[in-house]
Parts: structure tokens; sequence; C-alpha cells
């Protein structure tokens, strides 16, 4: 119920270009590391080293929002390789992810083509996963076409998927391959977004259920009880090992939840975001649910 008066207002703000140029200048505000990894790359490397000394990994997120020219794709591209071979140097458990569109793919697919293989192959030679994010439905057939054409020269190439599309357990079948399963951050026409929230976590089970059996390997990204200790009697049941799958949650989610899992013996990696972007990602993170205001405040009194 409040989301639907509090999610237009955090759209709104998101958007807003003069908030966002001020957020650059001002930075990030004191306890933003809870959820940003940080503006620079030492904030980030330092949010990093924290996680890593627990035993939990990273993905850092190499943000970027509105581009507007090939020049602005290059550019995210160059940080993201930088961000690859900061890794490397101070030895740090972690990997990439990035979206699409923030290389270029609403400009024309091409131009994020070419920047996902510089990223590939600078990865590649660190031997790290880089995990693309899945964006609105309109461009999801594109990014999974753009991933289709990297999958076959990058092993080290990932995809995200959302339970809310309709089309997902398709697309699930037709990629076998690395997932990371979500619930999905988009809505949208009822033909396309699933909207009943029971029918969402039951057909994100399905999915991550049928990617492991599959025998792909599978990023369990929630941070939704139910559905880990579900996921956990699974591979159980099913005598699937701990190599084939991690959990995943977002900075500053359940830290606490987050250790004992690592505790218990799973792999459990954080979605770190990097840049100067964090303001707009941050309001949509609010916008898409609200109640991880709450969340958040609970997971910021527990630190
Ligand atoms: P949901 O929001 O339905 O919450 C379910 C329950 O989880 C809550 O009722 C509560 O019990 C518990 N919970 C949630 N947050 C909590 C907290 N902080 N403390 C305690 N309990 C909490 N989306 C997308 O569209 N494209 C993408 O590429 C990605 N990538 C991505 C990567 C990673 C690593 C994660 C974790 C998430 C994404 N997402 C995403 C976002 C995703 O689609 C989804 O919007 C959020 O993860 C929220 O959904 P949950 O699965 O956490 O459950």
């Amino acid at each position: 119920m409040i989301e639907k008066i509090t999610g237009p207002v955090f759209e709104y703000l998101a958007e807003d270009k003069r908030l966002i140029e001020l957020a650059r200048k001002v930075g990030l505000p004191l306890g933003g590391t809870f959820f940003v990894g940080g503006q620079t790359l030492d904030e980030t490397v330092g949010t990093v080293q924290t996680l890593n000394q627990d035993g939990r990994a990273a993905t850092i997120d190499c943000l970027g929002e509105f581009i507007e020219s090939e020049k602005d794709a290059i550019d995210i591209a160059d940080e993201c390789i930088k961000v690859i071979h900061r890794i490397s140097e101070d030895q740090l458990n972690a990997q990439i992810s990035l979206k699409l569109t923030s290389v270029g793919l609403r400009l024309n697919p091409e131009i994020a083509f070419a920047q996902m293989t510089r990223i590939l192959e600078t990865a590649e030679r660190f031997d790290m996963r880089v995990t693309i994010n899945m964006e609105e439905e309109a461009v999801c057939e594109s990014i999974i076409r753009v991933f289709e054409r990297l999958r076959t020269r990058f092993s080290n190439v990932g995809i995200a998927l959302q339970a809310n599309l309709y089309r997902t357990r398709f697309d699930l079948e037709r990629l076998q391959s690395t997932v990371r399963v979500v619930k999905g951050a988009y809505t949208g026409p009822a033909d396309i977004y699933i909207e009943r929230k029971e029918t969402v976590d039951a057909t994100y089970l399905q999915l991550v259920k049928q990617n492991l059996l599959q025998g792909c390997y599978t990023q369990v990204a929630t941070h939704d009880e139910d559905m880990i200790q579900d996921i956990v009697e699974f591979v159980h049941q099913q005598g699937i090992g701990y190599d084939q799958f991690e959990f995943q949650m977002l900075q500053g989610m359940r830290p606490n939840r987050q250790k004992e899992l690592v505790e218990e013996g799973f792999r459990v990696v954080i979605y770190v975001p990097h840049g100067v972007d964090w303001y707009t990602y941050l309001m949509k993170r609010l916008a898409e649910r609200p109640a991880n205001i709450v969340f958040t405040a609970i997971s910021m009194l527990r630190l």
C-alpha cells in the first residue's frame, strides 16, 4: 500500500538531473557505504576488504546511469577495467557486475558488445567472472542476444534473470548458463510482469531449482529467508554440491545473515555498487521496495 505512494516519489527523485549532479558533488552521506561500496575506488576496495575479512566475496557493480554518448560508454568500460586490475593487484575476493545500458546498449547494441568484449578480455586474464544485470523488459531480449554472442567466446560471463517476468522460464531453458536469479526490480504491464508476490516467490524457487537441475551454476540472489531455507533444503535433498551455487545479497542488507551463511559453509557474494552514480541507485532501490528503508535502518542498528 505505502509503495503506491512512496514508489513514484523515489522514482521521480531518482531521475532528477539536478539532484543527481548535486549528489555527485556532495558525495556519499554518512552511513552511505551501507548501500554503496564507495564513490572512489579506494573507498570501494575498503568496503570489499571488510567483506572479505569474514569470508564474504563481492561483486563490484560499476554504476552508470543516463549515458548519452559512446564516449560515456567507453568511460564506464574503462572504469570496469580499472576495477578488475585493482581487484587483482589487491588480491580481493571479488568479481564484476554491470548493466549493458551503461555501456551503450540503448545507443547501439554493437557499442555494448564491443565494450563488453574489452571488459571480458581483461577479466578473463585474471580468471574473473562478469555478470550482466537484467533491466526493464523492453531491453531484455536485446541484453540476452548480446549475452549469447559474448558467451560463444567467453566462459566467464553470466547473466541475471528476473522471476517476475513471464518470459523468464523460457529464457532459462534457452540459455543453459550461469544465471543469477532475482525476483526482479522492475514493474510493468500485467501481461508481461507477474504481479502477485506469492506467484513471483513460487516462480523464483522454480527457476533456481530448474537451473540447478540443468547442471548450471546458480547465483541465488535474495534476502528472503523463505527462499533461502527452501533452496538449502532442496540442495540437501537432491545432493547438489555447495560448489554448484552461491547466495548473493545487496551491500547493507542483512549483514548478520550474510555472515551466518558463510559460517554454515555456503559461498556468499555481496553486490557492492561503486561509483559516483550512487544516488540514482539508492533512490531506485527505495522506489522498488520502500520497505527496504525499514530493513536498512534495522540493518544499520544491528551492525
Ligand atoms: P523481497 O524484497 O520480496 O523481500 C522478501 C523478504 O525478505 C522480506 O519480506 C523480508 O522478510 C526479507 N528481507 C528483505 N530485505 C531484508 C533486510 N534488509 N533485512 C531483513 N529481511 C529482509 N533486480 C533486477 O531487476 N536486475 C538485476 O540484475 C538485479 N540484480 C541483483 C543482484 C543481487 C545480488 C540482489 C540481491 C538483487 C538484485 N536485484 C536485481 C534486485 C531484486 O530483483 C529484488 O528487487 C531485491 O533483491 C529484493 O527482493 P528479495 O528477493 O530480497 O525479496
